[in-house]
């Protein structure tokens, strides 16, 4: 049996821009994915998933192993459970891609790096989803924090000190569809090019701004970072009524800075607070919807479990 886990996320900074050349901000999460492959006597492989329909992101992960190493999948019976199938946004998709890949390596005992994990995993999305900067992979992959540019061009794991800091999240309710958020933007640049090209240049500075005071610990004004790149995802057109009101909830209950995380349109906000105020953040995030998710930030990405 081969049983590996993979972190989900959350984007900081930088969401759109990535998908232009920017870098961002991407953090892994307490919350996993489990995949385990044991043996069977299926003549090919089964797929157990029962809390999503869709295994579209395992077969293909499947695929691209197969057609990488050649391998013969029969006789065996892959399973998937998660921390977070009721939560939109943690990156299910590239947990149970990067999960399956690391599980089939290690069941075929296939000496794989986790550039090859990333890799793979990332053209196994790529097949299914078409758009997509990577982010989502390379946190299930690596974990921590990273500095993160399109397609993995560069990685940069961050060092992320402990301090007076709450880290909040909270989902809003309604499930964001990225593609079409990704598209929308696309359809924005190409009709105001200038405004939107400065629009997410300016995010891509934050991002180099917000990347130092994160690693100085400086978290009042990774607050105010996030609070103008919240801005301009307002300028995009990308937030939304449930979520500015979150926000503003947040803010108004003592928060240093709260923005979306992801694509928009949906999923799930951030907060970061002063430890003493984490409990008037999550009453005021509360009172306008929000349903907060108990997590930490900065953890491991895929692990082997048995
Ligand atoms: O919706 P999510 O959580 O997958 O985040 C999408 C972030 C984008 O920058 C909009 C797209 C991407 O793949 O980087």
């Amino acid at each position: 049996m081969s049983s590996f886990s993979a972190s989900g996320k959350l984007m900081i900074m930088g969401e759109h821009a990535v998908v232009y050349g920017y870098p961002s901000l991407v953090t892994a999460v307490s919350s996993r994915l489990y995949v385990s492959i044991t043996p069977s006597t299926n003549s090919d492989v089964k797929i157990h998933t029962p809390q999503v329909k869709d295994s579209r992101f395992v077969q293909a992960a499947l695929d691209v192993y197969k057609d990488k190493f050649k391998a013969k999948l029969t006789e065996m019976t892959l399973s998937t459970r998660s921390d977070f199938y009721t939560v939109n946004g943690f990156g299910s998709s590239a947990a149970v891609t990067v999960g399956t890949i690391s599980a089939l390596a290690d069941y075929f005992k296939q000496d794989i790096s986790k550039e090859d994990i990333f890799r793979l995993s990332y053209k196994a999305i790529q097949t299914v989803q078409g758009v997509g900067s990577g982010f989502d992979v390379a946190s299930a992959t690596y974990g921590g924090t990273l500095l993160f540019r399109q397609g993995g061009e560069s990685i940069i794991p961050l060092n992320v000190p402990s301090g007076n800091m709450a880290f909040i999240v909270a989902y809003s309710g309604v499930k964001a569809n990225t593609t079409e958020m990704v598209q929308m933007v696309k359809a924005k640049r190409d009709k105001e090019s200038e405004k939107v090209n400065s629009l997410l240049r300016s995010i891509g500075e934050l991002v180099v701004q917000a990347k130092e005071q994160i690693e100085k610990g400086e978290w009042e004004s990774v607050g105010s970072l996030m609070n103008k790149n919240q801005e301009y995802l307002c300028e995009l057109g990308v937030s939304t009524p449930q979520i500015d009101a979150m926000i503003q909830k947040a803010l108004q209950s003592g928060a240093w800075g709260a923005k979306l995380s992801g694509a928009g349109g949906g999923d799930c906000i951030i907060a970061i607070a002063p430890v003493e105020k984490k409990n008037t953040v999550i009453g005021g995030i509360e009172r306008a919807g929000g349903q907060i998710i108990d997590v930490t930030i900065n953890e491991r990405g895929v692990q082997k479990e048995q």
